[in-house]
């Protein structure tokens, strides 16, 4: 079965054609971060009009790097949410009337579970039961996955996202956005044990996070020593991530451990961040656990996740209805994202 997978949650117009929910025959994405990244941040109304311009080129190149045409596509996935409405409205209207106008199959796929699937698209995937983080600018979930359609949410993050963390981090320090990579680069050449930045594990039982304190703490430290902070600028990166870091591992560590199972599989864009996957995989080693992590271009934003996801609901015929609508934030379809 081939399904074209539409992804619009954000600042990322993708198109994928993925068969059989785990052959990637195109994935194209789209990115809009070079205009976002003039006002510091994903502006929703010029991000809306953005996708516009792109949703059709993206699936005639979906179309084109596949060398399919559009008979052949058996079934339509789009991102229902969660994720900013008038960049939804765009892909999952396209989504319905392509599908209308062809009578083919609609399903509305959960943003998160497309991420969570973007650990079965490699060739080395986790075993169930798995610890999955879905790591990005809008969340920080831990999952205990049992199944293709299980997904038990056991954390989150009270207030920043992690990757947000990143991001603000970055735009304090005069670095743009988004600020992930550019954290991850600038860090390689500071030393994380010269600024030591709060590490906020809050109740140690609990698989939930807060990433706002230590963007604060790094907003004292910035204003407090502006007169040497080109100099200070790695240490301070090094010693955020440092940070975050040790929080994300600790409480991975702790899901597995609680949970009796040994694997874990990050995903989103802060899943793409080499110094974490290196870091869980050494981290983990002692613990007998398995790290997966996405190939770079399947940890953020792409349109494959939502077809691999999609293709499990068209199979299980857990269809969507022209009349369904696009939603903000979590509420709907698998358990744990109610
Ligand atoms: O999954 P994603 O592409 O979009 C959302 O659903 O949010 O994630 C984007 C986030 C941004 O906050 C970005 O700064 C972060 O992922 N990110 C990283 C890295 N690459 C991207 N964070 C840390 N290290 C990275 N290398
Ligand atoms: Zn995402």
């Amino acid at each position: 079965m081939i399904v074209l997978g539409i992804e619009s949650s954000c600042d990322e117009t993708c198109a994928a054609l993925v068969e059989d929910g785990n052959i990637i025959l195109s994935s194209v994405i789209a990115s809009q971060t070079d205009i976002h990244n003039k006002y510091g941040g994903v502006v929703p109304e010029i991000a809306s009009r953005m996708h516009i311009e792109a949703i059709v080129p993206v699936i005639e190149e979906a179309l084109l790097k596949a060398k399919l045409s559009i008979e052949q596509i058996d079934g339509v996935a789009a991102t229902r949410g969660p994720g900013l409405i008038g960049a939804l409205l765009i892909g999952f209207s396209f989504a319905k009337a392509f599908a209308y106008a062809r009578n083919l199959k609609l399903v509305g796929v959960n943003h998160l579970e497309g991420h969570i699937y973007s650990s079965f698209l490699s060739k080395n995937i986790p075993k169930f039961p798995f610890i999955s983080l879905v790591a990005s600018g809008g969340h920080t979930n831990i999952y205990y996955v049992d199944s293709y359609e299980n997904f038990e949410l056991m954390g989150q993050t009270r207030d920043d996202a992690v990757g947000e963390a990143f991001d603000k981090v970055s735009k304090i320090m005069g670095l743009g956005y988004p600020g992930g990579a550019v954290i991850e680069e600038l860090a390689k050449n500071g030393n994380s044990k010269n600024i030591h930045f709060p590490r906020t594990y809050l109740d140690k039982e609990s698989f939930d996070f807060s990433f706002s304190g230590i963007k604060s703490a790094v907003l004292r430290f910035v204003t407090e020593h502006q007169e040497n902070l080109y100099t200070l600028k790695p240490d301070i990166a090094a010693g955020f991530q440092a940070a975050v870091l040790d929080v994300l591992k600790f409480k991975l560590i702790n899901a597995c451990l609680k949970r009796d199972c040994t694997n874990i599989a990050i995903t989103g864009g802060v899943a793409a961040n080499r110094t974490f996957y290196e870091q869980l995989v050494n981290d983990t080693q002692k613990h007998g656990i398995n790290v997966f992590a996405p190939k770079k271009e399947l940890c953020g934003d792409n349109a494959a996740m939502i077809a691999a996801r999609g293709y499990r609901m068209l199979i299980n015929k857990n269809y969507s209805k022209f009349h369904h609508d696009v939603f903000s934030r979590n509420k709907i379809d698998s358990a744990g994202l109610k």
